[in-house]
């Protein structure tokens, strides 16, 4: 199995051909037949991603942000799943298309992950240092004793006091933000072209949730890689993100650069997003204006536009045609039917990309750190 290490030419080491970019993700689709019927989890998602460049994936639980990056890494069980339209295409080439050996060598050498949850992506009766280095070995060869030492230098990396000696220790022997950064180190083991960071911070408190993301983009930085950040929270991506998509039950609702997203948003979606953004000063005093109700079923979705059962906005058509993505001359779309009016545009909450929750915990850090 690992002699055709050799032969394999590294994707991320190709050019990216004329005309495409790193990824293209181009009206994709992934359901799951189930006994219940067939729960539409990711429904024409499209968007493009350049190296450096910076993703967030923002919405609900199972508005489909997970499926969709781990269709992607070719991780999804099929059955239950199948892809029923679209593309992702990686350096030009189809991820969809690609065999499973030729997958094995995507994950973790170009595209990886850092799973939402640590504890089912650790194995319990490995050493952290076996599976840090795991990818090491299988990717690039490393022998047992230099996959060792790198693991390592990638703990310190991250921030793991004493490495040489936690190298030696198991996952439950791990805090949950340390096991957060074991996660990371393994992902960066072998320095991918686009980095998938699915709810890395939720379990963390706020100090370290700035600490983890001020470490992604340190090595993106230093790497020029990609990072595709997945949250729930808009304030998380505010002022990391290049380009948002906003997801709404398996379909993305809004997709533009953070700017389009944080000041010139078209969608009432996105707009209730906008107002549950923690705001550091009216935290204590001010509850967060949650969206009210609950998202649709995938699997008997309403006709029409499927956030109208919650849009504060909905008037007949709403609830009778499911509205097409509205794109501006930039590439910033909109799936609601007023997408294109100024007046019904002049409804979006005024804010700031700076006012995020992480900015805030950012500067907080960054004060007790001068302090010190
Ligand atoms: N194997 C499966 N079989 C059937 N349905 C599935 C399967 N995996 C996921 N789903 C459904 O797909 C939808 C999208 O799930 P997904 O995990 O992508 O949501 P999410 O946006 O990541 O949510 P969260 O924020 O809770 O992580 C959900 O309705 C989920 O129940
Ligand atoms: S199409 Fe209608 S229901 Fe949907 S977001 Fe726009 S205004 Fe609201
Ligand atoms: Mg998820």
């Amino acid at each position: 199995m690992a002699k055709h290490t050799h032969d394999y030419v590294d994707l991320k080491e190709q050019p990216i051909p004329e005309g495409s970019h790193l990824l293209e993700v181009d009206n994709l689709k992934m359901y799951f037949h189930t006994q219940d019927g067939i729960v539409h989890a990711v429904d024409g998602v499209s968007y493009t991603l350049d190296r450096g460049e910076t993703l967030g994936v923002v919405g609900e639980s199972g508005s489909g942000k997970s499926v969709t990056a781990m269709t992607l890494m070719g991780l999804i069980d099929m059955p239950p799943g199948k892809i029923e339209g679209g593309d992702a295409r990686y350096r030009g080439k189809s991820l969809l298309k690609m065999s499973e050996q030729e997958m094995q060598h995507i994950r973790g050498n170009d595209i990886a992950m850092i799973f939402q949850d640590p504890m089912t992506s650790l194995n319990p009766v490995y050493k952290i240092g076996r599976q840090v280095g795991e990818g090491l070995r299988l990717h690039r060869g490393y022998t047992k004793k230099q996959a060792l030492e790198r693991a390592v230098e990638l703990l310190d990396l991250v921030g793991i006091p004493n490495p040489e000696k936690r190298v030696n220790e198991y996952p439950h022997q791990f805090s949950g933000g340390m096991r957060q950064r074991v996660m990371i180190a393994m992902a960066l083991a072998c320095d991918p072209d686009i980095l998938i960071a699915d709810e890395p911070t939720t379990a963390l408190d706020v100090t370290i949730q700035a600490q983890i993301i001020e470490l992604m983009q340190e090595m993106q930085q230093k790497n020029g890689n990609a990072i595709i950040m997945i949250t729930h929270d808009l304030g998380v991506v505010a002022d990391m993100a290049d380009k948002i998509m906003v997801m709404y039950a398996g379909r993305p609702v809004e997709f533009g650069t953070a700017d389009e997203i944080f000041y010139d948003s078209r969608h009432p979606y996105t707009w209730g997003l906008i107002n549950s953004i923690p705001k550091q000063e009216t935290d204590e005093k001010k509850p967060l204006t949650p969206i009210a109700g609950n998202p649709p079923s995938l699997v008997n979705l309403p006709a029409g536009c499927p956030f109208a059962p919650r849009c504060p906005f909905a008037v007949d058509i709403c609830h009778e045609q499911l509205p097409e993505h509205v794109t501006t001359e930039t590439g910033h779309y909109s799936a609601c039917h007023f997408a294109d009016d100024p007046a019904f545009l002049k409804n979006a909450p005024a804010t700031s990309r700076t006012a995020g929750s992480r900015r805030a915990a950012a500067e907080a850090l960054a004060d007790t750190a001068k302090e010190a």
